[in-house]
């Protein structure tokens, strides 16, 4: 295996707590976004800017901010559940149920869950990160001749990837926090950071060293699963 390879296959979500008096060096900033600038992205358009947050305060002030659980989150992630690892082994995509609150798992509480549940603080979500990549766009510039910007949206997964790959070259564990994206968090977070009102936050890359192992079952299909032979459904090449 080379060692592109093995850093392919050795990235992981970490989803455990960082140690929070563990920075992140600059230089190793600098080489994660040094990696992010030489992502592909459609017509070359770097469509993407990067709030790097490591300031003990600004964190704290995020960490501060309060988000809810949505019915549709809820309804939409049990989809991607597995109730065993023997379930999720056999399914090869997915996630498994274990790694949230029993009630968030259950469809018969999930309407109540989500209108009763108190807010949560995204210090629950940062767990002691010292460093978040606020990655935003700006949703006026979309790629060329691509419905719903797609392309655009694509271009940013790579910068995501590029990122996290070198993260994981450098001994820099990385989780993707999707909920800072979602209104109206969000829209608090953007008006922390001063974030311009025309950029939307992607994503956010939580980094840093955790606490403890970051191991868990990991799956993925075979791939006689999904590649096709000159032909959509003659499977494996
Ligand atoms: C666009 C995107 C959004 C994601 N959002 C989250 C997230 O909000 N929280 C999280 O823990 N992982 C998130 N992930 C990570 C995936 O759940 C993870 O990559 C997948 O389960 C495979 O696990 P692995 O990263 O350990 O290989 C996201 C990944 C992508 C590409």
């Amino acid at each position: 295996m080379n060692e592109v390879h093995r850093i392919i296959q050795e990235r992981q979500s970490a989803r455990v707590p960082f140690d929070p008096n563990q920075k992140v060096s600059k230089e190793h900033l600098l080489q994660i976004l040094d990696a992010g600038r030489w992502a592909p992205t459609a017509h070359n358009m770097q469509n993407f800017d990067v709030v790097v947050v490591d300031d003990k305060e600004v964190l704290e002030i995020i960490g501060n901010v309060k988000s809810r659980i949505s019915e549709v989150f809820l309804r939409e992630n049990y989809e991607q559940l597995s109730f065993s690892k023997e379930e999720l082994l056999k399914k090869k995509t997915g996630i498994l149920g274990a790694m949230f609150p029993p009630a968030w798992v259950d469809p018969s509480k999930m309407a109540e869950v989500a209108r009763e549940s108190a807010p949560m603080p995204l210090t629950q979500s940062i767990r002691g990160s010292p460093c978040l990549l606020i990655v935003v766009y700006d949703t006026r510039k979309r790629a060329p001749a691509s419905e719903g910007d797609v392309l655009g949206f694509m271009s940013l997964g790579c910068a995501m990837e590029n990122m996290w790959l070198m993260a994981q070259s450098l001994g820099i564990s990385l989780q993707i926090l999707s909920s800072f994206a979602a209104s109206p968090v969000g829209k608090q977070i953007k008006q922390i950071l001063c974030i311009p009102e025309a950029l939307k936050i992607a994503y956010t890359c939580r980094l840093g060293y955790p606490t403890g192992s970051t191991r868990y079952l990991r799956v993925r299909r075979d791939i006689a699963d999904f590649a096709h032979h000159n032909k959509f459904g003659t499977k494996g090449i």
